[in-house]
C-alpha cells in the first residue's frame, strides 16, 4: 500500500479559512493523506472566529498581524516564516487558496523548497492590475508558481488557458465556499445574542459590508455617506445591518458616517454561522467582498458589488449580482432601485449557483489522491 500523501495547507486570513476548513476537515479524515495546518494569522480574531467555527486547529501560526501592516511586510515575514515550516515538514504538496498576501507568500516559499504546489480558487481575472488590488497581482503570481490549479468554474479554466497554463494540470472543481455555506447554513443558528436587540425583524434587512483596500478612503467615505442618504430615506421600511472589519480605517469611517443612524447596526464580524444566517435572512446584500458575491447567489439573495470591475463575473452573468461601483451617487441610484423597483427585485432574487455544487472538496481529494 502507498504510504499516505503529506500534504500542507496554508492560509491566514478569514476568507481563506472558510474556503479551506472544509477541505482540511475532509483531508483530515481521509486515510489516504496526512494533513497539517500552516496559518501565517495574517488576520488575528477574524481568523480564529473561522477556526473555532469549523473546528479546525493549526499546527504552525506564526501569529503575524499587526496594526498597519503593510502589503511588504506582511509578504516578508510570511515568506521567511512559511519556508522554514515547508522545510521541516517537507510535504508532498502545499496547498493555498485564492489571491491574498498569504497565499502568494506560502506559494513563493513552496516554490523556494521545490515542494509542489496547489492552488485552491484559481484563474479568477480581471483583468486590471490594481483592481483588486493587491489581489489580482497575487492571483497570477501564485498561477506562475503552480503545478495543480483547481479552478472553480470553466470561466477560470479559460482564463488559465489563455495565461499558458497546460490543459492537463487545470481540474474544474467547483468552489469550495458552497461545501462551507451548505454545511453551515444546514446546520442552523439562532442569531439572538449576536446581532444585538435593536433591530426590527419585520423590516427589509439590507446587509453591508465593506473592506477593500481599493476602497479606502474617499471611496470608503462616499459609499458609507449614499448608505446614510438611504437609512434615512427609508427609514420606515429599512433596517442596515453592516458587521464592520476589524481594521481600524474602516472602522473609523463606518463609525464617521454611520454610527449615529437609528436604523444602521454596525456589529463586530460575525461568526460564520451567524453570518450565513443573516444573509439567508437578507433582502438584499450589498458589499465589496470578494466571497460574498459567490455566497448570496446560492441562496438567492440579489448583491450589490461595490466595485468598478469584478474577478467573478459569473453571477452577474446569472443576473443575481450587479456592480454598482464606488462612488456616492453610483452607489445610492443602485441600492434606491432595488429598494424601489419590486420587479428589478424579483429580477435578480433567484437562486443560482454558478460556483459549485458543494462537492468542491471531495473533487480536489480525488484529484490528489490521482496525481500525488
Ligand atoms: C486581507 C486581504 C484581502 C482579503 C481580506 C479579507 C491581502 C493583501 N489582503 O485584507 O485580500 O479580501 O483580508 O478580509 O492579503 N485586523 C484586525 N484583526 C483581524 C483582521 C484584521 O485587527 O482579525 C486589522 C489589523 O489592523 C490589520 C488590518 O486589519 O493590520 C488589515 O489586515 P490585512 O490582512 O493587512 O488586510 P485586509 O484589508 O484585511
Ligand atoms: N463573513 C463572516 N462574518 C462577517 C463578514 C463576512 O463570516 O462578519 C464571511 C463571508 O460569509 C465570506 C467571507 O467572510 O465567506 C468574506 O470575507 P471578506 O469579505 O473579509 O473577504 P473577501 O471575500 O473579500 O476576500
Amino acid at each position: 500500500m502507498q504510504d499516505k500523501r503529506k500534504i500542507l495547507l496554508i492560509f491566514g486570513t478569514r476568507p481563506e479559512a472558510i474556503k479551506m476548513a472544509p477541505l482540511v476537515r475532509e483531508l483530515q479524515a481521509d486515510a489516504r493523506f496526512e494533513a497539517k495546518v500552516a496559518v501565517t494569522a495574517q488576520h488575528r480574531e477574524m481568523l480564529d472566529q473561522v477556526m473555532e467555527c469549523f473546528g479546525i486547529s493549526a499546527d504552525y501560526d506564526l501569529n503575524m498581524m499587526r496594526h498597519g501592516q503593510t502589503l511588504a511586510d506582511i509578504t516578508g515575514r510570511a515568506l521567511t516564516g512559511l519556508q522554514a515550516i515547508i522545510a521541516e515538514e517537507k510535504p508532498d504538496v502545499v496547498l493555498v487558496h485564492g489571491d491574498t498576501t498569504t497565499t502568494f507568500a506560502g506559494a513563493l516559499a513552496a516554490f523556494y523548497e521545490q515542494t509542489p504546489v496547489g492552488h485552491i480558487e484559481a484563474g479568477l481575472r480581471t483583468g486590471d492590475k490594481y483592481a483588486p488590488y493587491p489581489e489580482e497581482i497575487n492571483r497570477r503570481l501564485t498561477g506562475v508558481l503552480t503545478d495543480y490549479h483547481f479552478a472553480p468554474t470553466e470561466t477560470a479554466r479559460q482564463n488559465l488557458l489563455a495565461a499558458g497554463v497546460p490543459d492537463a494540470n487545470i481540474y474544474v472543481t467547483g468552489n469550495t465556499v458552497i461545501d462551507a455555506l451548505l454545511q453551515t447554513v444546514a446546520s442552523g443558528c439562532d442569531l439572538t445574542g449576536y446581532v444585538g436587540g435593536g433591530v426590527d425583524w419585520s423590516k427589509r434587512i439590507l446587509l453591508l459590508t465593506c473592506h477593500r483596500r481599493e476602497n479606502w478612503g474617499e471611496p470608503m467615505r462616499q459609499i458609507f455617506g449614499a448608505v446614510r442618504r438611504l437609512a434615512d430615506e427609508f427609514a420606515g421600511d429599512l433596517e442596515i445591518i453592516c458587521p464592520v472589519h476589524k481594521n481600524p480605517l474602516v472602522r473609523e469611517a463606518a463609525a464617521e458616517f454611520l454610527s449615529d443612524v437609528p436604523n444602521v447596526h454596525l456589529i463586530e464580524p460575525l461568526e460564520y454561522r451567524p453570518f450565513s444566517k443573516l444573509m439567508s435572512l437578507s433582502y438584499l446584500v450589498v458589499t465589496d467582498s470578494g466571497g460574498m458575491q459567490e455566497e448570496a447567489p446560492a441562496l438567492g439573495k440579489p448583491v450589490l458589488v461595490l466595485r468598478e470591475v469584478t474577478e467573478r463575473p459569473e453571477a452577474i452573468a446569472a443576473g443575481t449580482a450587479k456592480l454598482i461601483g464606488n462612488e456616492g451617487e453610483s452607489v445610492y441610484r443602485g441600492i434606491k432601485e432595488l429598494l424601489t423597483d419590486e420587479a428589478a427585485y424579483h429580477a435578480m432574487a433567484h437562486a443560482a449557483n454558478p460556483y459549485g455544487d458543494g462537492h468542491a472538496v471531495e473533487r480536489i481529494c480525488d484529484i490528489l489522491a490521482r496525481v500525488l
